[in-house]
């Protein structure tokens, strides 16, 4: 079964049992800087989870676009991917356990027709926090699960939570069983070596976890995700996603062009180039910081590993044309946008050639320092220098060290690295919790402030103004909006006193439903109308905003203090930005 079919099928089961299909949201959060990607189908519904009504209701399904890098030096084996999709469905403390279950085994059995003696099952075994899942166990086993296929673990295995703080729960996770060999008696879903391949994972998530410990959610949620390229694997009796439909032809068009069999450089490309092109479709864009970052090492691995097989750069658009015609049916924004994907690559691929050569620059100079002193080895830290700084793998340091009669020492790489990937996860696991995290009340008020300053910045400068991002922390806001000149010290003033003019009016702010026709109707302002479903949610401030946004907001504006322009600078071509403060 194809990718697209499992899809669709999962969908339209679900719709079929009362969800509504919401559209995925982009793979870059919105409106919300400080993560780095959606992770997981449940990361854009974290509010709803938590409480709040969601416009589409209590049951909701879709696909989600995930991007996952903690694990990137991972990829190139035959399992890990950078991006994945997510298909997920959603109780809003609508039905729980039992429900939950029975859906899943249905969909399994039924809809993908995978038979019983395949599926074992986990559950949560309970500890101090939470009772063994008793509910889930009888579920199963009405469902037609034998008692022996039913494992139970503890919360390194059958607890999920997006880093450490946010909505959480026991989970019960499925497993398709590869019919590989036991690889000890022992062996049950939770080891590792390849027999049991997990397939969808049903939270239910009742709890909140934060510094203080557990607390229960105002309301039992389910939380699912199901892996479409793994189910695809599986259905399709492959043994790695790479021989999908979905990756497939790219796999082999690489076999075409390489002058060096390398498989784990193929995977490499062809996993890394669709992860990239995600995260441009949805306006990443390669930099030094942050998710730009991991654009630009996305890209440059591919690069390096088109070297490996040494396949002539000059071929790109090629094999990026290749990978779009197998991903457009699922992905048809790929398609649409293929120029600027692949501009954006090209010119990333350009810049990384250059460092490439300045690396070589360096490495020569390391070479006759080393030479000079009359030693034989270039030192680990130089190695792992020209890696960190130049993007100079120690593969080539090593190669062309040989060339000059030197050797490279290795052995602390390993160490250097490991520190170097621990510091970079450390950034991401922060980044993530971050996002989730950041529905406190100062950063709610912030959130609002960003609503006033978008609208005072209509009045002061001109219609033209409409946001490009936000990012907020507790300490400050930051906004960037279009607007093609420097502001003045007049304008900033204006909008400065006109912020704090809304706010001294004490308006309330009202949360909307309405259709988003009626909202675009109504002149209601939006960055990404079109990722939005039918029915949105719109926050109206008086007669002074009406933007479509999730939220949260305060109730009315003279909770926020006094508001302040701390600067105002250029951020990109036609973009300015405000750093704002609430005293
Ligand atoms: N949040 C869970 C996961 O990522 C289920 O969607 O596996």
């Amino acid at each position: 079964m194809k990718a697209i079919e499992i899809r669709n099928k999962y969908l339209k089961f679900f719709e079929n049992h009362g969800h509504k299909v919401i559209p995925s949201a982009p793979v870059i959060p919105e409106n919300d800087p400080s993560v780095l990607f959606t992770t997981a189908g449940m990361q854009p519904l974290v509010p709803y989870l938590l409480g709040e009504k969601h416009p589409a209701g209590t049951r909701l399904t879709d696909f989600q676009k995930c991007v996952r890098t903690n694990d990137i030096d991972e990829v190139g084996d035959n399992r890990h991917l950078t991006y994945f999709e997510m298909l997920g469905n959603w109780s809003l403390g609508d039905y729980f356990k039992e429900e939950s279950i029975a859906m899943s085994y249905e969909f399994l059995t039924k809809e993908l027709q995978i038979p019983n003696e395949k599926l074992s099952v986990t559950c949560f075994a309970g500890d101090e926090d939470c009772d063994r899942d008793n509910v889930a166990f009888e579920a199963w086993k009405k469902a037609g699960i034998p008692e022996e296929r039913i494992y139970f673990f503890g919360k390194d295995d059958n607890w999920w939570i997006a880093g450490e703080e946010g909505p959480c729960g026991p989970d019960t996770e499925m497993f398709y069983d590869t019919g590989k060999e036991k690889c000890s008696p022992e062996c049950n879903p939770s080891c590792g070596c390849g027999k049991y391949v997990e397939i969808w994972n049903n939270v239910f998530m009742e709890f909140y976890k934060d510094k203080n410990g557990y607390s229960k959610l105002k309301q039992q949620n389910v939380d699912t995700g199901l892996g479409l390229e793994r189910m695809a694997m599986l259905l399709q009796g492959k043994k790695t996603p790479f021989e999908i439909e979905l990756f497939a032809p790219v796999m082999e068009k690489l076999v075409n062009l390489q002058k060096v069999d390398l498989i784990q450089s193929r995977r490499i490309v062809a996993e890394h180039l669709r992860s990239s092109m995600m995260i441009i479709e949805d306006g990443g864009r390669p930099s030094n910081v942050d998710r730009g970052y991991i654009l630009r090492r996305l890209l440059r691995r591919m690069t390096r590993h088109l070297n490996k097989l040494e396949i002539d750069l000059s071929v790109l658009p090629e094999i990026i044309d290749v990978s779009i015609d197998s991903l457009k049916e699922l992905y048809p924004e790929l398609d649409a946008n293929r120029d600027i994907i692949k501009t954006v690559i090209i010119e990333e691929k350009d810049k990384f050639v250059k460092t490439l050569q300045n690396g070589e620059k360096e490495f020569e100079k390391v070479a006759n320092r080393a030479k000079n002193a009359g030693k034989k080895v270039i030192e680990t830290e130089a190695v792992f220098n020209l890696y960190e700084t130049y993007g100079f793998p120690p593969e080539m340091t090593e190669e062309l060290a040989k060339e000059q009669g030197l050797e490279v020492d290795m052995s602390d790489y390993q160490r250097l690295f490991a520190e170097h990937q621990a510091k970079s996860r450390m950034g991401s696991e922060q980044k993530f919790k971050g996002g989730l995290a950041s529905t406190g009340e100062v950063e709610t008020k912030y959130h609002t402030a960003t609503h006033l300053l978008n609208a005072a910045l209509k009045v002061v400068l001109g219609e033209h103004v409409h946001q490009k991002g936000s990012n907020i922390t507790a300490d400050r806001m930051r906004f960037d909006f279009s607007h093609g000149a420097k502001m003045t010290d007049e304008e900033k003033q204006k909008t400065e006193d006109l912020v704090n003019e809304y706010i001294s009016q004490n308006i309330p702010v009202e949360k909307l439903e309405m259709k988003k026709e009626e909202a675009i109707e109504l002149g209601a302002e939006a960055m990404f109308l079109d990722k939005y479903g039918d029915i949105v949610t719109v926050y109206k401030i008086g007669d002074v905003s009406l933007e479509l946004c999730g939220g949260p907001h305060v109730k009315s504006t003279g909770e926020l203090g006094h508001f302040k322009i701390k600067k105002e600078e250029a951020s990109s071509a036609g973009v300015r930005r405000i750093k704002a403060i609430l005293e």
